[in-house]
């Protein structure tokens, strides 16, 4: 087994920073050290395997990215990071862990598509990966299965008020299914948007004539977003279930989350990076010499862009602020441009919905800390210790404490990082939904359950290195 002390960095938690060392011991942190500290008399530099000096630096725990999907078969085609290939990107930007969603359809059992999951990421995973169930098809069969998720160590289940004929759930459903989570513990997540008013809209868009992606923001208006949030809180009030909310967008959305939460009800909400920087007008109204106005299906995602005119994306940074959206996750569900979204030429309608993002959450996010958005702490808590707490991992993960995991990352904030696809770019994508983005900081080392994966630019683990965590409840139940 290999020991490593860090030495001379911050550590930084979602409750304080302080100059410490650390000292890991095979997988496992074992002990967090005054600087220097002299155990027994023992010149701990001398006796251990290496040491990592991390003077001028921040020791994190590990970045979790708690949304993505890797694989995923949507709109035709199939998101085009493996396993192997996002979570070694997700490595090299300072996440350790992800949690993916595993799917079930309308006519398969809910154990078939979980063991298929399985079998995509076993032994291709560069680092620590867990599940959640998507439940695409809410029929008896499938909310037998639900509670034997979660000795499998599967705790949270996501439904779809959007994307009728693919994925959606109509309202007896969800209700049936939260009725389970109240009677479990299990964490329902839901994609709050009304998937048959935006199709609607979205129809008589395209008999218009408005075609290019500028119209997929236009078709999933905030209202759709606002009125199905007021609809899943409304649900979960009702079964006594909690509720995570997925990709949140909408300002008018966080407000129905914080007036559920103001009234003591146990609901939480996740935004995006996209949703921080990326709007509406600049984006998804994006036009190039390539590719004319269909430039903007790179930002095609759901729930969409929103106006930064409305000031939707002000509202977001406020609301993770103010603890009124707790976490930030990326959605990561990468397509490229040449045969993906291409499939949308002439209709917004297929284009494939997804960014990539997992390669950069970590950066972005350290972004608002250099201008001031959010504080180092709330960076620390926002990306790792509460992904950590909501879906049952803290301890192992999402601190740097005795006896958790490993899971370090040694960030410079006098570092730089240029993000584009000839710079900084180890996803499987021809684009970059981040291009020309400049980031005051850098990730130098990335250490996955007490192994360097990545240090000073080089990438040293490999597929198989990350094996599957078996979740506990959320901590936040009540
Ligand atoms: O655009 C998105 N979000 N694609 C992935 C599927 C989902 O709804 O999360
Ligand atoms: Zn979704
Ligand atoms: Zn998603």
């Amino acid at each position: 087994m290999t020991t490593t002390l860090i030495t001379g960095g911050t550590v930084v938690s979602a409750t304080g920073r302080v100059l410490a060392d650390v000292l890991v011991d095979g997988e496992r942190i074992v002990a967090v050290l005054a600087p220097g500290s002299q155990l027994l008399g023992s010149d701990l530099t001398a006796s251990v395997d290496a040491v990592i000096d991390a003077t001028g630096k921040y020791v994190i725990p590990g970045g979790i990215d708690a949304h993505t999907h890797m694989q995923l078969p949507f709109g035709g085609t199939s998101a085009s990071d493996t396993f192997e290939t996002g979570t070694r990107a997700a490595a090299w930007g300072g996440t350790t862990t992800i949690v993916d969603f595993a799917v079930q359809r309308t006519g398969e059992r809910v154990q078939d598509g979980l063991a298929h999951w399985h079998e995509l990421a076993a032994g291709n995973c560069a680092i620590d990966y867990g599940f959640h169930q998507i439940v695409g098809g809410v029929d008896a069969d499938a909310l037998a299965a639900l509670p034997g998720l979660i000795d499998e160590g599967i705790t949270s289940f996501k439904m779809f008020m959007a994307y009728p004929g693919v994925f959606y759930a109509d309202d007896a459903q969800i209700l049936r299914a939260m009725q389970v989570a109240a009677d479990t513990g299990l964490l329902t997540m839901m994609h709050a948007e009304n998937g048959p008013v935006i199709d609607v809209l979205a129809e008589q868009l395209v008999e218009a004539g408005k075609t290019d992606p500028y119209f997929h923001g236009i078709a999933r208006a905030w209202q759709a977003e606002e009125e199905a949030t007021h609809r899943a809180i409304m649900l979960a009030n009702l079964t006594g279930a909690p509720l995570y909310v997925v990709h949140v967008s909408a300002k008018q959305a966080v407000e129905q989350l914080a007036t559920a939460r103001d009234k003591g009800q146990n609901v939480f909400g996740e935004t995006c990076p996209q949703y921080l920087y990326l709007s509406l007008e600049e984006q998804l109204g994006a036009s190039s010499e390539q590719w004319g106005a269909f430039e903007g299906a790179k930002w095609v995602c759901s729930t969409p862009l929103r106006s930064r005119a409305e000031g939707h994306q002000d509202h977001m940074w406020q609301a993770l602020r103010t603890n009124d959206l707790q976490m930030v996750s990326t959605d990561h569900c990468p397509f490229c441009m040449k045969g993906q979204k291409e499939l949308g030429l002439g209709d917004f309608r297929a284009i494939p919905n997804g960014i990539g993002s997992v390669e950069h959450r970590m950066d972005l996010m350290y972004q608002g800390v250099v201008t001031g958005e959010i504080t180092l702490e709330r960076w620390v808590e926002l990306t790792s210790t509460t992904p950590a707490r909501m879906f049952g991992m803290y301890g192992q993960k999402g601190v740097i404490a005795p006896g958790a995991d490993a899971d370090i990352v040694i960030y410079d904030p006098n570092g730089h990082t240029s993000i584009g696809v000839d710079k900084t770019h180890h996803m499987n994508m021809d684009h970059s939904a981040w291009e020309g983005f400049e980031i005051d900081g850098h990730v130098d080392t990335v250490i996955a359950r007490g192994k360097v994966v990545v240090d000073a630019g080089q990438y040293l683990g490999r597929a198989g290195d990350g094996r599957f965590v078996k979740r506990g409840l959320s901590q936040y139940l009540i």
